[in-house]
């Protein structure tokens, strides 16, 4: 009889070993390797697989059967696909439990549904009366809309083979199990299995698929690490708990810019399309306070408006605290030094708190030049005037550097009412035609602080 082959798998990010370790040297994380049996699935997905007796072609040759792409309706879930449903993708969204996942996807379902194709809503969570109630609530019986409780891949891909739907959503991916597996539903083999076969039938049949998958604490699609690298396209869903704004945030997309963001917010009745973002980011600003700062960043292609609020108050610990919510700490800390060095500014026995208004996260250097000018303008207790926004990177010799997209970032702050912007001159020289809002280029801290304190 041939030997089992024993294999220890990371049940974090599928990293595997021969032998068993405290913590996976690929994503650091303790006690997560399981044993498991070395396991062949037993189809070895040949009858699946994407294209068996193909030929190369020439490129120009390939016929596309190009029908465009199928736009639900909901206008920030179809911008963050990269502009509607492309035939046979599959789309991972990720997401805290009780994010709304399922609602949204439920949501988008019931408009899809509306444009006449079939919708396949499989639940390995709920059952059909539980979705029936969720469905009631969010007022979406739409006749197209099928709905299936099953965890067996095998039956959910015959019941796919015999209803050919338009699109699938199986909610959630750890719920599904293949029985050519010996281990459990969730496990790192049984997630990398179903989500092969899935994806191989979505891509030979042109099915739409929305594969749901529940985030580890730190932040990480649990298990299917591997997931990322074989869907199209990744989204998160996400959200601060105290807020009643969502984020879908596009961060790979093989059809589409990333960083694409959609926003809604979480109502009785389900999710609601936030279409002018900015403005409700904006909406609770206090004007006439220090520490105040509107920064424009870019989302994928849209630029938003967003509040910083800085707060430096005098430190009663050896080692300072400087806390960041919704930007990242290390930037944080390299624009505090800079703020130190080149300004003079004297911090080190400053409290310093950063925080995003809203709920947003922002990633860009961009902001930098917002961060840095809230956090002096608390420090030095002066208000900076509300119509005024900011971009720019600021470098290690406090130098403000050129940021792209310039034009789309004034034009937005323009059309809400802003009356300034700060950026960098080799922004602002290339400009020269934008009249409204007036464009104070800079490119130095030094120039900065000339116009604000
Ligand atoms: P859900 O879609 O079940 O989250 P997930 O699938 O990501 O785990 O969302 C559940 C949360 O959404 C729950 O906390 C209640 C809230 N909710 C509303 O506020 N309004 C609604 O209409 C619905 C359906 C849910
Ligand atoms: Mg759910």
């Amino acid at each position: 009889m041939a030997k089992v082959k024993i294999i220890y798998s990371c049940q974090s990010c599928g990293y595997q070993s021969p032998k068993w370790l405290g913590r996976c040297p690929d994503c650091n994380q303790w006690n997560s390797l399981v044993e498991e049996k070395q396991e062949r699935a037993a189809h070895p997905r040949g009858e699946l697989s994407l294209g068996t007796k193909e030929e190369p072609s020439p490129i120009h040759a390939i016929a596309t059967d190009e029908e465009g792409r199928v736009l639900s309706g909901i206008g920030e879930f179809d911008r963050v696909l990269g502009g509607g449903l492309v035939a046979g993708s599959v789309i991972l969204i990720g997401g805290d439990p009780g994010i709304g996942k399922s609602t949204l996807l439920l949501q988008a379902f019931a408009a899809i549904s509306q444009t006449g194709l079939t919708c396949l809503y499989v639940s390995g969570e709920e059952s059909q009366r539980q979705i029936k109630m969720r469905a009631e609530r969010l007022g979406i019986l739409a006749p197209n809309l099928l709905v299936l409780s099953e965890t067996s891949l095998e039956r959910i891909i015959e019941q796919v083979k015999k209803l050919k739907p338009g699109v699938l959503v199986i909610d959630s991916i750890q719920t599904i199990f293949t029985s050519t597996l010996p281990s459990a539903p969730g496990s790192i083999a049984q997630v990398r299995e179903s989500s092969g076969s899935i994806i191989v039938l979505a891509k030979k049949t042109g099915l739409t698929t929305f594969l749901i998958g529940h985030v580890t604490k730190d932040g990480a699609i649990a298990g299917p690490r591997v997931l990322e690298h074989m869907v199209d396209t990744v989204l998160y869903f996400e959200g601060e708990s105290g807020h009643s704004f969502r984020i879908l945030r596009a961060v790979k997309n093989r059809f589409g810019s990333t960083n694409e963001i959609g926003v809604f917010e979480m109502k009785e009745a389900g999710l609601k399309e936030v279409t002018n973002p900015s403005e409700i980011f904006l909406m609770e600003r206090p004007l006439e306070v220090p520490g105040s700062a509107v920064v424009c960043s870019m989302e994928g292609t849209r630029p938003i408006l967003v509040e910083l609020q800085a707060l430096v108050s005098r430190s009663f610990l050896a080692v300072p605290r400087r806390t960041t919510i919704g930007v990242d700490h290390n930037r944080v800390a390299l624009l505090v030094a800079v703020l130190e060095k080149k300004m003079g500014a004297r911090l080190f026995d400053q409290d310093i708190f950063v925080n995003v208004a809203g709920g947003v996260h922002v990633d860009e250097p961009a902001v930098d030049l917002g961060v840095i000018a809230a956090v002096a303008s608390s420090h030095k207790e002066k208000i900076i005037d509300p119509r005024t926004v900011f971009f720019g990177e600021v470098g290690l010799a406090g130098e403000i550097r050129g940021i792209s997209q310039a034009e789309a970032r004034v034009k937005e702050a323009g059309k809400l009412g802003f009356e300034r912007c700060v950026l960098p001159t080799s922004n602002s020289s290339q400009l020269t035609h934008i009249q409204h809002p007036k464009l104070a280029g800079v490119s130095s801290l030094q120039e900065c602080w000339k116009l604000l304190f």
